[in-house]
């Protein structure tokens, strides 16, 4: 089965002006974009619904984070259906950020993709070790108990709207990024857990998206790889060369 390549830019905290965010836009909506290739990118929050108003139509929006409850008192949230009212087909959930900085455990993760999935969008849903646990032999666990949260709560059809993002988080924002080798292992081990824990045609089915220092140098050589099914990617998205890593398989 042919999984579409998928390319996520993923603008974290930038940038700093809206002017910037523009000139963002203007890049890649001057550009000549591979067409095969599903391309979203994820601003703050503030900016989505303006983005989503001035970028061009075949690349898609999403959230960098939201909240499982549907409304009300829960200062600097928002929700599921709020996305869905603005027109924003996708969230990002339990990005490495959001689970350090922010203490979100993976069953929270779970009860926000949960959340999503029950108002019609679509998950970017992201799990990675720390160095601590690539050194100690623990990749294909911890990646294992961060999405069998999430597994706990899905039923196999939700399986369609989950795009994972495997983010080693030693590779995020240090320009060391993952060896073709240890990424096409992990991507591996996570389709071989999807088999064990959901079912092979979901494994079979479901994007594996690799996010840890991806730029335009080292994008085609890991978009090579068989189960490596696009990026996530930070810094790089914020420049010109995203283009290029959205069309690392031209
Ligand atoms: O969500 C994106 C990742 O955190 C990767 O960030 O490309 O800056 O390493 P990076």
């Amino acid at each position: 089965m042919t999984r579409q390549f998928f390319v996520g830019g993923n603008f974290k905290m930038n940038p700093a002006t809206r002017e910037a965010k523009q000139a963002l836009v203007k890049v890649l909506n001057d550009a000549e974009l591979d067409q095969n290739t599903e391309v979203v990118v994820a601003p703050p929050s503030l900016y989505l619904i303006p983005l989503q108003e001035i970028i061009r139509k075949d690349v898609k929006v999403a959230a960098q984070n939201c909240y499982y409850k549907d409304s009300g008192a829960f200062t600097g949230e928002i929700s599921p259906g709020q996305l869905v009212d603005s027109k924003i087909p996708y969230v990002i959930l339990g990005h490495s950020e959001r689970r350090t900085l922010f203490h979100e455990t993976s069953e929270i993760v779970a009860q926000k993709t949960r959340a999503a999935l029950d108002k019609g969008l679509s998950v970017i849903l992201c799990i990675g070790e720390t160095l601590n646990e690539r050194e100690a032999g623990e990749t294909a666990k911890v990646c294992q108990a961060q999405l069998e949260a999430v597994v706990k709560v899905l039923k196999e059809s939700d399986w369609s709207k989950i795009v994972i993002a495997y983010e080693p988080v030693w590779a995020i924002g240090t320009g060391k990024v993952a060896t073709p080798q240890q990424a096409q292992e992990a991507h591996a081990d996570i389709r071989s857990y999807l088999t064990k824990a959901v079912s092979s045609s979901v494994a079979e089915a479901t994007r594996i998206i690799y996010g840890g220092s991806v730029n335009a140098a080292n994008c085609k050589e890991l978009s090579k790889l068989p189960d490596v099914d696009g990026f996530l990617v930070g810094g790089a998205s914020l420049k010109p060369e995203f283009v290029q890593i959205v069309n690392s398989k031209k």
